[in-house]
């Protein structure tokens, strides 16, 4: 076991000179205990004190059947981490300092028996001089932290007398109150889609760290590179010549005539610059200095399909008397300008037909594009467990469905390095937010204080990043928290306007601005962006709010709506210019609920799964705050009665799993729909130009807005994300109402397309039929834009037809070039429409058969006797699979090859002798044969 570091140059991390030392802490022994409860146990660092516990199996599985509720006592608890004794530390160092690159959150520290300090903010970098303490302590010192009760605690802050106070409802409530009054994960005190634990520990890193004097340690840095002249929000001039600024973040002593310099390598590690950086500036804390790069320096790196992701390393070092290195920091990083353009529609854009009002949309390397993504929620209610392998996992997923963007939601935790990291290989950009969100918060003094050291080291320690697309404030905020106020108190909403400006305009943005040139912020994610921007003011906005014009597009939108019956209707849907989040909850698989709940458990309205569903959530079990539990469950059943056959299986693991499929239908089904709307408002007067659906994955087995369950397992969902985030897409709209039908095709390439579509109607049992529309159109479709190819009326055209019977199919092949390259391409998309609802469809046996083939390492679904719609293979438990395609509708006769990528597998490749094949047919049939699912809870 390595414990000191002499820090050299180590890659993409910070370093200290070469004479200080750096102890890890993760590599000593910790216990965690309790006195009064009579608890103590091996713990780790980084750790949180449910997982140590549960290591020692002191409770169960946090994620099994109610432990969301029976564990709810290790929040109420203090949980103190002491470790071994110290050993080897120097006797004769200049300064000892402590450093915890995080603590989750109120935490009373101890070293050497003596008081060292006290913490109340888990996003905060926390740095002590323990010089003096060590100096008097006799033999190896111990360090002991004590963690509070954060929900104790946050209402014993709330109870305080003078605390700020709220209208009704303007704190969002789940399971625990007040977490607005404390900076922890927001989403630990219960939200939607997750649980309760409100964990605490020392989640991230921690280290003693020991200095000669002079000798620096470097415990953050910022590195900016921008277009000369750039500023946050404004559209950047592509030919100006780049600038890097470099800031170090030290403690210990520096001498006086500090230099700093750079080298900048590309990929293989060839020099491409290197010099002395200018203009620098030494405080007591930071180091600072910038260069003006020569032309031609470096190659762009851009988003995933929109071009090659070239990375640099770039080194900067501060150099102290004869040249000696006294610190040295390299991170890895890119070229790329990355705005959020709200600048008013401009007279170009007008002629164009883009209605007035202002863009809402992002901009790489100054090229408009279309943002395909989702939401990203915390992976996992313990962040101490997400590895890098699970986030690559994931990220594969994102990239196998055609997204460019995540929206790392605002009431999780600020990413870890390496999710950045892996961000920034494979082109995802993530727009980033402070961890603020459905609520409004308290403006005293040094709560203010709190959220402005915690946004200094989180802009500053992530601005490298080519993957970082944006800062947001906080979640909805604007859209419905101040709406909220304004419609239950309107007399008191200036104030609480002005409050929300306090904290998310004077104070986050403000540190924003004082720290990148590059990279956009804006208060709150959803807006209407703001309506004048002043650079002669450090926090140049003042918001738009609700200042507009009728007629006029202006910012984001965020749509849900629970009424199902009106789901496919395109007038529900909100027209804006980009879409931040929309969505509707769905069951995950049976093979997950058989990861978390007992047997007996698996039917739909079981105690269990009832309670494991948040929405609406079912309260603090020890509170009257209770909610209605089935109103959720309800949501999804009557979506599924409203649209598809109802399933009514024989077998009841059969009935359950054939129900949680029928959910994930309407769901993706009702996803695609709105993408496919949204999309189509590339080429409308909205000019929309960003679909982020609610959202990627799961934090744990329950029902939610997921496209990807808690083991990586995809829902019908992800696929259809898949099929519908392709460049070019046919997609059918038919208002059932009157009868209106109009196909488009949409292409979000950066050039033309051009090609054909064709239009083939059948009846369910295949038979072609020979309705009086055109059979085909001419495809051209302009850059990132949407063309009409068919219009019709079907009271017209199928006046003669029963309308349950009635299918059409409808294709495009376009040519077209993929973005950033010089080549012709192919691109096809296929989309189905049944004229009238599922659940009204005069369905035939599509006869579906399936082979595999070990050679190929491929299956074959063909349907021998009918249309198959929503065609699905499934897999047992033990395996993660990804199919090339899932969830798709065949004609009759037609026959499908499909590819998989294995995730993860316990099956040694077993699980293939399990796939099943089944379509919306078998919903209507009491037999389903189910893949092989096994209860694999490891410590209920
Ligand atoms: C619990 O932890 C908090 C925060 O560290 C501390 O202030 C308090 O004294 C602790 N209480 C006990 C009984 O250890
Ligand atoms: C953009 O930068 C180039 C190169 O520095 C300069 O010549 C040009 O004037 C700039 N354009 C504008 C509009 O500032
Ligand atoms: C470049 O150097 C970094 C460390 O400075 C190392 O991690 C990386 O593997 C090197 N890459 C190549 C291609 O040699
Ligand atoms: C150093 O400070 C001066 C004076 O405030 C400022 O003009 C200069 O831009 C600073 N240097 C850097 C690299 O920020
Ligand atoms: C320090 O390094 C710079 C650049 O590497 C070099 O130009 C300079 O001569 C060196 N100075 C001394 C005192 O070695
Ligand atoms: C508050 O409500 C008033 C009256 O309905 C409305 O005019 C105003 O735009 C609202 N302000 C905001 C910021 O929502």
């Amino acid at each position: 076991m390595t414990r000191w570091h002499s820090h050299a140059a180590v890659a993409v991390s910070l370093i200290a000179g070469a004479a200080s030392q750096v102890l890890d802490l993760s590599t000593f022994d910790w216990t965690v205990s309790n006195p009064d409860l009579n608890v103590s146990v091996p713990g780790s660092l980084p750790s949180q004190a449910h997982l140590d516990l549960y290591n020692a199996r002191v409770i169960g599985d946090p994620y099994y059947g109610l432990n969301n509720f029976n564990l709810r006592w290790v929040a109420f608890n203090n949980w103190t981490y002491t470790s071994e004794p110290l050993t080897g530390l120097s006797s004769n160092a200049s300064a000892t300092w402590l450093v915890f690159n995080g603590l989750d959150t109120f935490a009373s520290i101890d070293m050497c028996g003596q008081h060292v300090a006290s913490t109340n903010n888990q996003f905060r970098q926390w740095l002590f001089d323990v010089s003096s303490i060590l100096s008097s302590c006799s033999g190896d010192p111990f360090l002991s932290i004590n963690f509070g009760s954060a929900p104790n605690i946050a209402a014993e802050i709330a109870a305080e007398p003078g605390q700020e106070t709220w209208p009704y409802n303007v704190e969002i409530g789940y399971e625990i109150p007040n977490r607005q009054f404390i900076r922890k994960e927001q989403s630990d005190f219960g939200w939607d889609w997750g649980p309760a634990f409100a964990p605490a520990g020392p989640w991230q890193p921690a280290y003693v760290v020991q200095l000669p004097s002079p000798g620096v340690y470097v415990h953050n840095s910022l590195f900016d590179i921008y277009r000369e002249g750039q500023l946050p929000l404004l559209l950047p001039n592509q030919t100006a010549p780049w600038v890097i600024n470099a800031s170090l973040d030290y403690v210990g002593t520096a001498p006086s005539n500090v230099g700093l310099s750079y080298t900048l390598k590309d990929s293989s590690n060839t020099t491409v610059a290197s010099g002395a950086l200018n203009d620098v500036n030494i405080t007591d804390s930071t180091m600072t200095g910038m260069v003006t790069l020569p032309d031609g320096s470096a190659d762009l790196w851009w988003p995933s399909g929109l071009g090659n992701q070239s990375l640099y390393y770039l080194t900067v070092n501060a150099v102290g008397a004869g040249n000696s290195t006294l610190a040295s920091v390299t991170k890895r990083t890119a070229f790329r300008t990355i705005v959020l353009n709200e600048f008013p529609i401009t007279d170009l854009q007008l002629s164009q037909g883009v209605a007035p009002g202002n863009n809402w949309h992002f901009e790489i390397n100054g090229h408009e594009f279309y943002a395909k993504g989702s939401n990203f929620i915390p992976p996992d209610a313990f962040w101490p467990r997400v590895t890098q392998t699970r986030i690559q996992q994931l990220f594969d997923s994102v990239i196998d469905a055609h997204q460019n963007m995540l929206r790392v939601w605002a009431s999780g935790a600020y990413s870890p390095d390496f999710m950045y990291d892996l961000a920034d290989e494979m082109g995802i950009l993530l727009w980033s937010e402070f961890e603020f969100g459905d609520a409004l918060y308290p403006v005293d003094a040094d709560f203010l204080e709190n959220c402005r050291q915690e946004a200094y080291y989180q802009v500053r320690r992530n601005n490298h990043h080519p993957s970082l697309a944006l800062w947001a404030g906080g979640n909805e905020l604007e859209n419905l928290e101040l709406q909220t106020v304004n419609n239950t108190a309107p007399e008191e909403f200036d104030r609480y306007q002005a409050e929300y400006e306090t904290l998310f305009l004077d104070t986050l943005g403000e540190t924003v601005f004082n720290n990148t040139h590059s990279i956009s912020y804006t208060p709150s994610s959803t807006s209407n962006g703001w309506l004048s921007l002043d650079f002669d003011n450090v926090q140049p906005i003042t918001e738009r709010y609700y200042n507009t014009t009728p007629g006029s597009v202006y910012g984001e939108t965020d749509f849900y709506n629970y009424n199902s019956s009106i789901a496919f209707n395109t007038s529900a849907l909100p027209v804006g210019r980009f879409s931040n989040e929309f969505g509707y909850h769905s069951m995950p698989s049976v093979q997950s609920w058989a990861e978390a709940i007992s047997p007996d458990d698996w039917y739909f309205n079981s105690t269990t799964v009832l309670l494991r569903n948040q929405h609406y959530p079912p309260g603090n079990l020890n509170t009257s705050n209770f909610y209605n539990t089935s109103l959720g469950m309800g949501e999804m059943t009557v979506a599924v009665e409203n649209w598809y056959p109802v399933p009514a299986k024989t077998d009841s693991v059969a009935n359950f799993s054939a129900w949680c499929h029928a959910t994930q239908i309407f769901q993706a089904d009702f996803y695609t729909f709105e993408i496919e709307f949204y999309r189509r408002g590339s080429g409308m007067p909205n000019r929309q130009l960003g679909s982020l659906y609610w959202q990627l994955e799961d934090i744990w087995q329950g029902p939610t807005w997921a496209g990807i369950e808690y083991d990586g397992r995809w829902k019908v969902l992800h696929y259809k994300a898949k099929d519908i985030y392709q460049n070019v897409i046919i997609t059918p709209f038919l208002n059932r109402t009157t009868g209106d039908l109009e196909v488009y095709v949409t292409s979000d390439l950066w050039t033309p397309a051009s090609g054909s579509a064709n239009f083939s109607w059948y009846s369910w049992d295949g038979t072609p039929l020979n309705i009086s529309t055109p059979s085909e159109a001419t495809v051209n479709v302009g850059a990132i834009n949407t063309t009409r190819v068919l219009t019709t009326n079907i009271n017209d055209s199928l006046n003669n037809y029963n309308l349950s019977n009635v299918v059409l199919q409808v294709q495009t092949e376009v040519q077209g070039s993929p973005i950033n390259q010089n080549t012709t391409q192919t691109f096809t998309h296929s989309n189905w429409l049944a004229i009238s609802r599922l659940n009204q469809a005069n369905f035939v046996d599509p006869g579906l058969t399936l082979s595999y083939s070990n050679s190929t390492a491929k299956f074959t679904v063909t349907a021998t006797s009918g249309v198959a719609a929503w065609v699905w293979l499934d897999y047992g438990s033990g395996a993660v699979i990804a199919f090339d395609d899932n969830g798709f509708w065949l004609a009759k006769g037609e026959s499908r090859e499909i590819g998989y990528t294995t995730k993860s597998d316990t099956t040694n490749g077993a699980w293939v002798n399990g796939v099943t094949v089944q379509s919306m047919y078998n919903q209507t049939q009491p037999e389903l044969t189910l893949p092989p699912i096994v209860a694999a809870y490891p410590n209920p």
